[in-house]
């Protein structure tokens, strides 16, 4: 080893120390950076009072056996949903376990849980009723629910947080009707739901039937002001960062950003994590306006990459159908063209293709995710369908789809059904 070597060794040894070292001791800039994870369970949830005491209000009667309410909150995403659901039920269960009450609960994320048969799985397991990862028809995982809550003859409260994803991958209510029905052929134990929506527009999708009665009561959830996002991050910046680390200013454009974003709280707080991580790397001592905006890129970017990294192989397919559409097209697009290309492409990777009804299902998902805009149009007597633009930039889809295997391929293929494209 040379002496330059040697140094550059020793150096960079000492920088690693610097920085191991900075960590333990917490940091020049955050003291507990897990207190801006999403989450993370805050023990106050600054303008939220109202929906907490209405939520708290509602399912109150559980606790002494009486019947609750199904309600049925909405509001778009970061606006507070989870965590207020989240917050009322650990308290309430608290409570039912001071005073001895059999109370049970459950929270069970429906897009992530991702079909009707995992989430009444889910809520079987939660009175401890055993059943197969499969194999059942989602009627007999009902009617084992129902056996549950007899044997238990307790109130069983259930979160079901993202609700439409479940109904708009299929199509289908039934699953909720049976639900909210549920209570009609039992004595004893009983079942209330709690409904969440991000999507505002979803109660168009259900049926009456079911809208009536997941929709006792209803709980909206406004966007955050930019007033409001401020209060929400001075709280939990407070316990997160060292005493002066953060400048006033920041929090402020972190508050003003994410409320540009539709008062978006978990936008805010990314920003704000974000932010004092670039801090952290460049060694500064503070967190300023400049490190908020370069967070402002680095969170949209991983963003977008982090939801077209976990889409399944049709919706990539039919995403890269968006794409050679739009590439290829001057005027708008509507479902059917895209169908056509979908279809193509399917036959190109030798993938058996989905209906249109199914392919019309994944395209509300990506709507749902703001990876398309899918807008519906009118065409006079000739009925409605629906206008899609891409919603991202088509270089963030390029570059995450082209280290998949199975559909990298696709994106360099010209579909037959397309004018020619000019390079551009
Ligand atoms: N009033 C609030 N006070 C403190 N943190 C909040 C508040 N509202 C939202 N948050 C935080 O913002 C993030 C997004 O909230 P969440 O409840 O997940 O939104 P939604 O379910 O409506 O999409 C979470 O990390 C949550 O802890
Ligand atoms: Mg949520």
């Amino acid at each position: 080893m040379n002496i330059t070597q040697k140094c550059s060794h020793s150096l960079s040894q000492q920088g690693l120390d610097l920085i191991f070292e900075q960590v333990l001791s917490g940091g020049q800039i955050f003291k507990d950076r897990n207190l801006l994870r999403h989450d993370y369970v805050p023990t106050s949830l600054p303008h939220r009072e109202e929906q907490i005491r209405r939520l708290g209000s509602v399912l109150a009667p559980a606790l002494s056996k009486e019947r609750v309410s199904n309600i049925f909150a909405y509001g778009k995403t970061g606006t507070g949903k989870t965590i207020v659901a989240r917050f009322v039920l650990d308290r309430l269960q608290k409570k039912a376990r001071d005073y001895g009450r059999a109370v049970d609960t459950s929270y069970v994320n429906c897009r992530l849980s991702g079909t009707n048969y995992r989430v009444i799985a889910d809520l079987c397991r939660a009175l401890g009723q055993e059943v197969p990862f499969t194999g059942l028809a989602v009627g007999e995982l009902l009617d084992r629910l129902r056996d549950a809550l007899k044997s238990r003859g307790s109130a069983f409260l259930v979160v079901l947080d993202e609700i439409d994803a479940l109904v708009k991958r299929s199509e289908d209510d039934s699953v909720l009707y049976e639900l909210t029905r549920i209570n009609e052929s039992l004595e004893g134990g009983w079942i209330g739901v709690i409904g969440i929506s991000n999507d505002l527009h979803f109660k168009d999708f259900l049926d009456p039937r079911v809208l009536s009665s997941l929709g006792e009561e209803e709980l909206v959830f406004k966007p955050y002001s930019s007033d409001e996002l401020y209060d929400i991050l001075s709280d939990r910046a407070e316990a997160a960062f060292q005493p002066g680390a953060l400048e006033d200013g920041a929090l402020r454009l972190c508050a003003a950003m994410a409320a540009g974003e539709h008062g978006d709280a978990r936008r805010a707080l990314d920003l704000l994590r974000v932010a004092g991580e670039i801090g952290e790397r460049g060694r500064e001592k503070g967190i300023l306006e400049s490190h908020v905006r370069l967070a402002q890129q680095k969170v949209e970017h991983d963003r977008v990459t982090e939801v077209l990294s976990s889409l399944p192989l049709h919706s990539r397919i039919l995403l890269i159908a968006v794409l050679h559409s739009e590439n290829a097209r001057k005027e708008s697009l509507v479902t059917g063209d895209v169908y056509e290309v979908y279809r193509e492409l399917c036959a190109a990777a030798a993938v058996e293709s989905l209906t249109q009804r199914r392919v019309s299902g994944l395209l509300n998902e990506l709507d749902l995710m703001g990876i398309v805009n899918a807008r519906v149009v009118s065409f006079g007597r000739y009925g409605r369908t629906k206008k899609i633009r891409l919603g991202v930039e088509p270089r963030a889809v390029t570059s995450t789809f082209g280290s998949d295997g199975l559909v990298r391929g696709l994106l360099e293929y010209a579909p037959k059904s397309l004018p020619k494209q000019h390079a551009r």
